[in-house]
């Protein structure tokens, strides 16, 4: 049976497609047999997009970022449409519209440089920025024991109450200035256990545990205490589009929590502040008057980045921040959360499904499966050699880019 598969995950393309045709701007740019297509790619598109997955291979190396953003179709196309953010552009590029060229009787490319020496090989992208001191600091940050989370599905009265234990006695350490991962299918329990540590369920739902934040247990704090506590921690969601209130300037978005959480900053020290993570996320000063729907998704994610980092946490809790986003924007906020974990030393819970992510950035790695954590350890190890079998069935369900085209 033949099929049609319509994505942006290039591991999934890997894994079932015969034919890859590669579109940019609604028009096709690269069509080729999966194995020269991953082997070969042509289109310097195609070449930069395949080096902006994140994978054990580019750990401690900046993931391939194509500047600028896809333009909207509802304009006139003279010439290359990717041109503009192309590396390799000649001014040839921006004249006429570009014809696709045969390389071969499978494999055909939207590109006046395709034949090209000089683009068939394309260095390796560069090393991340260092910090000037890299703080060998990893002692033990945050450490949690036998958390479980159980909500209440309501009944009562005359018939008896449901409860739902989502996570159970889950046990997990944080070191300062490293990544934990915590995989797992949907469901599993991720969330809860981020939103349990930031005391974000309702007081129907049952934390039971200890979550020990340098020794503190934040479940036991009176108001005051877990006031100075949430400094320390903040998360970032899955979805840049609902996390950001629509109604408020990013100014106010970003002064929010630095108000209420460090009311002892007065306005000066504030706007300096502001102005130095928005260089730090790589943002314009000009995005503090404007409101987040004027911003990509992309963007906004790094608007919630700042956000999360105005209050100077020590640990931040991404929960799937990139998965709403495409490859290179992913790229992009990829690059900065590593970027900034060497700079500022902040430790991270990294909630994702995709392992191409947990190999780029986490250091160690909790497998969770029905409420359970049931394998942790480094990330590598786990990877290469899964020992328990539901992370070996996990693993071996996710997509990968085919060893053989690698
Ligand atoms: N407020 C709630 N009330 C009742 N049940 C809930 C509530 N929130 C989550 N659950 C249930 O708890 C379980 C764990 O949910 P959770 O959101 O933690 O999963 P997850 O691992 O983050 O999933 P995903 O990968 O889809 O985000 C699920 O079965 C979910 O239906
Ligand atoms: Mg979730």
């Amino acid at each position: 049976m033949a099929m049609l598969l319509i994505t942006h995950d290039l591991a999934v393309v890997s894994g079932m497609a015969d034919q890859v045709a590669l579109m940019y701007a609604g028009q096709i740019v690269e069509v080729a047999s999966a194995a020269d297509f991953f082997l070969h790619p042509s289109h310097p598109y195609a070449k930069l997009l395949l080096q902006a997955l994140p994978g054990a291979d580019l750990r401690g190396r900046q993931l391939a970022a194509i500047q600028g953003t896809v333009p909207p179709l509802t304009q006139v196309f003279k010439a290359c449409r990717f041109a503009p953010r192309c590396p390799f552009q000649k001014p040839v590029c921006f004249e006429k519209p570009i014809a696709m060229q045969l390389l071969s009787d499978s494999h055909q490319v939207r590109c006046i440089r395709a034949n090209d020496a000089s683009l068939q090989s394309l260095s390796l992208p560069p090393l991340l920025a260092r910090a000037d001191e890299v703080s060998t600091d990893h002692s033990l940050l945050l450490s949690v024991k036998n958390l479980s989370v159980t909500y209440d599905l309501g009944g009562g009265f005359f018939s008896q109450r449901h409860q739902f234990e989502a996570v159970k006695q889950v046990s997990f350490d944080i070191q300062k200035g490293q990544t934990l991962a915590l995989v797992g299918e949907s469901g599993c329990g991720k969330t809860s256990i981020g939103k349990a540590l930031l005391q974000l369920l309702t007081p129907q739902t049952k934390v039971q545990g200890q979550a020990l934040l340098q020794g503190q247990d934040l479940f036991q704090l009176n108001r005051q205490a877990l006031t100075v506590a949430r400094k320390q921690i903040q998360i970032i969601f899955q979805n840049p589009f609902a996390s950001l209130n629509p109604r408020m300037r990013v100014q106010e978005i970003l002064e929010e929590g630095m108000k209420s959480l460090h009311p002892e900053w007065d306005a000066d020290k504030r706007m300096n502040d502001l102005s130095l993570l928005l260089t730090q996320v790589g943002l314009l000063p000009e995005a503090l008057e404007r409101y987040p729907h004027e911003f990509s998704g992309g963007q906004r994610q790094r608007i919630a980045i700042a956000r999360a980092l105005a209050v100077k946490p020590s640990l931040i809790i991404c929960d799937e921040p990139t998965s709403a986003l495409d490859v290179s924007v992913q790229a992009q906020i990829l690059n900065l959360l590593k970027e900034l974990q060497e700079v500022l030393g902040v430790s991270y819970l990294f909630v994702t499904h995709n392992m191409g992510v947990v190999s780029y950035l986490a250091d160690k790695l909790a497998v969770m499966h029905e409420g359970q954590i049931v394998e942790m350890g480094h990330a590598e190890e786990i990877l290469n050699n899964p020992q328990n079998s539901y992370t070996k069935s996990l693993l071996a369900s996710v997509p990968q880019l085919n060893q053989s085209w690698a």
